[in-house]
């Protein structure tokens, strides 16, 4: 590294080596302790905290820091000296030495922060985000942020290794698949019309595909107007990567491969690949999501067989009885907030069993005959104490709504403390439509330029709901990280995909016509992923909330509350842009 004119040294890097040394160190105090006689500083700065010390005679020194607090910042200029044994400090890197000051210049003052600079905080968020200049001097966040810039290195490394090229798209842009809410930009040139925030760089990879750049990656910045959640943003960055010439498997290598590179160069981690895959169907009906987390088991059964002819109305009229064992004793309050979430879910309610006194006991057990309570004890592995949940209904919505609960039982008592554990997965042959009962339509899963499965574009039009898509999730502990597809690059495939979803060609072309005009010249085979950057550090790092990640991230009411954004514009300037404010804010 470089050294600077202000300073020697970091406040992280003395040792006991350096024993003699004259140095210049700059940094914020950590600490000021003033025993009388002597006075000792704790210096920090990126790299770590160095102690220093006044000693008895300088009492010019003294003097000089007589005012000196916390975060006030400080040049020193002194001697390393070697602590003796019975002083070091073995908690930090610098423990074994101290600065025996010479010269002290006051860089900066400080007033007194709204929260102390220290790791196990605790103060609201919102103050933190107000004051995420001070709150990133923790060690807590500062080590996100560092992690996130290996991270990013680390896939540079990589991917260009590998032979692709970073290429940057707009991101003023018009409407892109993705499905979610834009955020849009005004133009000034031209009035009444909006530039689309780019939710992704989707169509624009895609054209890089036609333009011959067969490997393409970028770091891109996403803009979505969703409702936030504890793994959402509304800003936030993919690694958006595009290939030609290839199937899912060759995207599942390459992923694989930067997964495993990254987790091994960041922290030290070796992930196990080929990765897991399930099919979305085996993932629904054993886990109850797209996005299971396989570091519990608590699995779903099917027990529609079981349950089918006791003559119980809830059991008879369902399409579908699922059930599945929490493998947990649950009291009657914990039963009711599972009854909360299945509420929650549009479900009635669930029923459960508990096993106890070696049998069976809850409302439904008197409709099941012994062979079926046999079957049951068997199927789900029912063992004394445990408490199962069962609930009836249309396929999707039974298995989602015991999926949360599942997902419930795993917060409540398989993942706390769990550490470094990462169960990474496939989840493959998504359905490509699914019907919408509101609107009576075929809708798309994932986005419309996706390629069905090569033995069901012949169901395309005569059973919609039969054709899988070549898409792909990658998950990790219940967390969606990376979702991608091989695209449907021929113009038949397109078009007959569009009017399954009622999409006409003017709309398509309205909204995709610079897609499709690419596509007229000689658009190659390609597929893609991006990886969220934000949730996949999370999810290494073991951070519950996306906003440990992210330096400058938004509120959960997607608010900058530092920069106190988004704010209000003058009319003079709502003019310029052709627009008119019909309601304000409490109007
Ligand atoms: P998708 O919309 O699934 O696919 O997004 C890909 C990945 O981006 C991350 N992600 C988010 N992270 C934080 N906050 C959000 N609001 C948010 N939304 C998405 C997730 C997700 O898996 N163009 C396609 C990709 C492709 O087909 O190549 C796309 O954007 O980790």
């Amino acid at each position: 590294m470089y050294e600077t004119k202000l300073r020697t040294h970091t406040c992280g890097e003395l040792k006991k080596s350096s024993d003699g040394q004259n140095v210049v160190l700059a940094g914020w105090v950590k600490k000021k302790r003033d025993h009388g006689e002597i006075v000792f500083i704790d210096l920090r700065d990126r790299y770590g905290v160095t102690q220093v010390i006044i000693e008895k005679e300088r009492r010019d020194l003294k003097e000089q820091v007589k005012n000196v607090r916390g975060e006030f910042v400080l040049q020193v200029s002194g001697k390393v000296r070697k602590r003796p044994l019975d002083m070091v400090n073995e908690e930090i890197a610098t423990g074994e030495i101290e600065v025996v000051a010479d010269k002290i210049e006051i860089l900066n003052e400080s007033e007194v922060p709204p929260f102390e600079i220290k790791d196990d905080l605790n103060v609201q968020e919102e103050l933190r985000l107000k004051y995420r200049y001070l709150d990133l001097r923790r060690n807590t966040l500062k080590e996100t942020i560092i992690a996130r810039h290996k991270t990013i290195q680390s896939m540079r490394t990589f991917l260009s290794e590998n032979g692709f090229l970073e290429i940057e798209t707009p991101v003023l842009t018009r409407n892109t698949p993705e499905g979610a809410r834009d955020y849009l930009v005004p133009s000034r040139n031209h009035i009444g019309k909006f530039y689309s925030m780019a939710q992704s760089p989707q169509l624009y990879k895609q054209l890089l595909m036609v333009a011959g750049f067969d490997r393409y990656y970028q770091f891109a910045r996403c803009f979505r107007d969703e409702d936030m959640r504890s793994d959402r943003q509304p800003e936030f960055t993919q690694i958006d990567i595009e290939m030609s010439f290839v199937d899912e498997e060759d995207v599942y290598r390459i992923t694989e491969g930067l997964m495993k590179k990254v987790f091994h160069d960041v922290i030290s981690y070796e992930l196990d690949t080929p990765f897991l895959r399930l099919t979305y169907k085996e993932a629904m009906e054993r886990y109850g999501s797209d996005k299971p987390d396989l570091r519990y088991g608590c699995e779903i059964n099917d027990i529609t067989d079981i349950v089918k002819g006791s003559g119980f109305g809830v059991f008879e009229n369902a399409d579908f009885t699922f059930a599945y064992n929490t493998k947990q004793s649950l009291s009657r309050k914990q039963i009711d907030e599972y009854n909360d979430v299945a509420k929650k879910y549009g479900l009635p309610g669930l029923f459960y069993v508990k096993y106890t006194e070696g049998e069976l006991k809850g409302s439904i057990v008197k409709y099941l005959g012994e062979i079926s309570k046999e079957k049951l004890i068997e199927r789900l592995d029912i063992l004394s104490g445990n408490t199962i949940f069962i609930a009836s209904g249309k396929w999707k919505r039974t298995l989602e709504t015991l999926g949360a609960c599942r997902r419930k039982t795993g917060n409540d008592f398989y993942i706390e403390g769990r550490g470094n554990e990462y169960n990474f997965l496939w989840i493959t042959r998504f359905p490509m439509f699914e019907w919408n009962e509101d609107e009576e339509k075929w809708e798309p899963c994932h986005h419309i330029f996706t390629m069905p499965l090569d033995e069901d574009i012949k169901f395309i039009e005569s059973d919609p709901g039969k054709v899988h898509g070549k898409l792909y999730d990658l998950v990790c502990n219940g967390v969606e990280i990376s979702s991608g597809s091989i695209r449907a690059f021929k113009k038949d495939i397109q078009e007959r995909i569009m009017n399954v979803i009622g999409l006409s060609n003017e709309e398509a072309e309205k909204r995709f016509g610079f897609l499709i005009e690419g596509f007229k010249y000689g658009a190659p085979p390609h597929g893609g992923i991006a990886p969220g950057l934000d949730r996949l550090i999370m999810i290494m790092l073991n951070r519950d909330n996306i906003r440990d990640v992210i330096a400058f991230p938004k509120s959960l009411q997607a608010s900058g509350i530092m920069e106190d954004s988004p704010s209000e514009v003058d009319d003079r300037r709502l003019t310029e842009l052709g627009l008119k404010l019909i309601k304000k804010k409490g109007s």
